[in-house]
């Protein structure tokens, strides 16, 4: 029992850090900003705030993004605390280790997956839409057999449908494509990322700087037609209103679901090896980037309910037609454009960190150290397990029915905050005296809104995620307790004292 909650001395992550097999140091703060904003805006603002303004928020979503951002800004503050602390790869895995103990490691580690590996697939399958809307302006279409996974889920009946298609051919493609570049080396993957982030930044700021011409405030009356709560228990709700299939609906409804759009500025984290200044650094680039996009949201989702009545609202690609509805139809090419580049660098950079956390976890012994663990002699990259996670991205997107992973990826990231903000609070107590470059501001009160506004998301997601959250930790246990548990290093080594 002693041994699932013995915890890493926070001087050994230290010393481990001196370690010849390490990473690349050759990230800067605007680099790893940029890394940011990379994995952060993407599936959730192109095409997520259209579901979550028609059916959940109406114009009340400016506060649905304000909500969850705020949220993401307590996690985040937590998070720069620890990245400052012991700025070595695994994020919140490593943290929980020198904090909770083994076992907790273990299943923040695990579900972790959920938020990098499961949401890269999730954001590949974005992509192909994207890509296959982009080249129809062309005038050109996929045959049908390639266009999408063989199966879906009908919202309507609640069951597994036929779609006529085999795989999803240009997710595969997409998936592979970056496999190979983050295999090729983190400069590389940082300097195509930068690229990507520029077209994004600059058709963003496209959608604010000319969509609000063409606000037309009567369009934010009603404000909230769902009203400003939307909280539920286990998938009954308990504050707001009900709707179709018994979900809640309401502004916090609304800002469960763009939550999606937040993803990824933790992962800013996972690359604090490869930081040339971690301590300084990290902290700033978490913070900056999550302020960046929190801004850009708000905006975004004030142009869009104030161009178009929500009920109008185009669920697939809200923001391109909004200003085709205006009377801007070629907008709709830069728009995709934009949308193409924007989840491009989210899948880089959810792709770039997922590795990471699995090398973290090998270099404990929790996972294979020679597959897990290898890093490539010239690249200086986790190879291996870059190109297994390639794989499973291109096998899960290709053909499972995304819809259901994709609502995993906001509980499995909110369970890892919830933990972060806990683990923060546990370090005060135990190492007061610890040298911590970035201290995160008014503890215990930043990390206790964390932790309440993250649980009150998980609350309002559907039911089945807390059943299928489960599930994957059940999972993750079989595993822990039938290799990680023999062949954790830390236990080895404390063993032999
Ligand atoms: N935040 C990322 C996106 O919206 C996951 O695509």
């Amino acid at each position: 029992m002693k041994r699932l909650f013995q915890k890493k001395p926070l001087h050994l992550l230290h010393e481990e850090m001196k370690d010849e097999n390490r990473l690349h140091r050759i990230l800067g703060p605007v680099t790893l900003t940029t890394l940011g904003i990379g994995a952060i805006i993407g599936t959730g603002i192109f095409v997520l705030t259209g579901i979550a303004a028609h059916d959940k928020a109406g114009p009340a979503l400016m506060l649905s993004f304000f909500v969850s951002g705020l949220a993401c800004i307590f996690a985040a503050l937590c998070y720069a605390e620890f990245a400052s602390m012991v700025p070595v790869a695994g994020s919140a895995y490593t943290y929980a280790y020198a904090t909770l103990g083994e076992l907790m490691a273990w299943i923040i580690g695990w579900d972790l997956i959920l938020e990098y590996a499961v949401a890269s697939a999730t954001v590949a399958h974005g992509w192909s839409h994207y890509f296959q809307d982009f080249i129809g302006i062309f005038g050109y279409r996929l045959p049908i057999c390639f266009q999408r996974a063989p199966f879906d889920f009908d919202v309507k009946t609640g069951l597994m449908t036929e779609t006529g298609s085999v795989m999803d051919l240009p997710a595969i493609i997409i998936a592979l494509i970056i496999t190979a570049i983050l295999v090729k080396g983190i400069r590389e993957s940082a300097r195509f990322n930068a690229v990507m982030v520029a077209i994004k930044l600059v058709i963003v700021l496209f959608v604010i700087g000319v969509g609000i011409f063409f606000i037309n405030t009567d369009n934010w009356i009603p404000f909230a037609p769902f009203g400003y709560t939307g909280i539920s228990f286990f998938g009954n709700t308990v504050i707001g209103q009900t709707g179709m299939g018994g979900v809640p609906i309401g502004m916090l409804a609304g800002a469960a679901m763009i939550f999606f759009a937040y993803i990824g500025f933790d992962s800013i984290s996972t690359h604090a090896e490869e930081a040339r200044n971690p301590q300084r650094d990290v902290p700033i680039a978490i913070i900056l980037s999550l302020i960046i996009c929190t801004v850009l949201y708000i905006a975004v989702a004030a142009v869009l309910t104030g161009m178009v009545h929500y009920d109008r609202i185009n669920i697939d690609a809200p923001i391109s037609d909004a200003f085709k509805q205006v009377g801007m139809p070629w907008a709709q090419m830069l728009i995709s454009l934009g949308a193409l580049a924007g989840i491009t660098s989210v899948l880089l950079v959810m792709m770039l960190s997922q590795p990471r956390i699995f090398l973290a976890m090998a270099r404990d012994g929790m996972l294979p150290q020679k597959f897990f663990g290898a890093v490539h002699e010239r690249f200086k990259t986790p190879w291996k397990s870059t190109i297994l996670t390639g794989l499973f991205v291109a096998l899960l997107s290709a053909f499972l029915p995304l819809r259901i992973l994709a609502e995993l990826v906001n509980i499995g990231t909110l369970f890892a905050f919830v933990t972060v903000c806990t683990a923060v609070l546990i370090v005060r107590k135990t190492h007061p005296d610890f040298h911590r470059p970035f201290r995160t501001p008014f503890v215990p009160l930043v990390p206790v809104l964390g932790i309440i506004f993250c649980l009150v998301l998980m609350f309002s997601l559907p039911a089945e995620n807390w059943l299928r959250l489960i599930i994957w930790l059940l999972a993750g246990f079989v595993i822990y307790f039938g290799y990680g548990r023999n062949h954790s290093v830390l236990h080895h080594r404390l063993s032999k004292m």
